[in-house]
């Protein structure tokens, strides 16, 4: 049964194995974690004691709010677990004007069913050294 919450108090590191697939610096779990408490608002999707997808946002609690992650660990894709991390993170955003995320073109269809629209443009920056 998959728990879902938006808190990661006492969430420790070594509840984080398996994540940032295929990204060429990893951030360490230890990162991870500064990274699930830095956000605004944050949903986990925790099997037992492992936390096995999660999503974030950082917004600034008046018409915007950005997800710059969302992750399932592969061996629990395919299950829902996804979709329900952004519905519930969506949910507790609320209201606002603007929620915006940048993505590869591969999940732009599983984006789409949850009701987000694809822009014509993305801009964004990527300083490597800071990973
Ligand atoms: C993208 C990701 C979060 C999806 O999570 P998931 O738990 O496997 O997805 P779900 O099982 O909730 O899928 C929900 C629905 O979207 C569909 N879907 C899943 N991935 C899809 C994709 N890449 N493109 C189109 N549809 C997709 C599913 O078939 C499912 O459809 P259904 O409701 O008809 O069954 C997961 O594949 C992942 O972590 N990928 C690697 C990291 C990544 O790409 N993150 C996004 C960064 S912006």
């Amino acid at each position: 049964v998959i728990e879902y919450v938006t808190d990661p108090t006492g969430v420790g590191p070594e509840q984080l194995r398996g994540f940032f697939v295929g990204w060429p610096k990893p951030p360490s779990p230890e990162r991870h974690l500064e990274i699930l408490r830095g956000g605004s608002h944050v949903v986990l999707a925790r099997d037992g004691e492992r936390v096995v997808g999660f999503v974030t946002a950082i917004s600034d609690g008046v018409i915007s709010a950005y997800i710059p992650l969302l992750e399932v660990v592969p061996e629990y894709q395919g299950r829902g677990i996804g979709a329900e991390l952004v519905r519930r993170l969506l949910a507790q955003l609320g209201d606002l004007y603007m929620v915006d995320l940048c993505c590869d073109e591969d999940v732009v269809g599983f984006y789409e069913r949850l009701g987000l629209h694809r822009w014509d443009a993305g801009m964004g920056l990527r300083n490597r050294d800071a990973l």
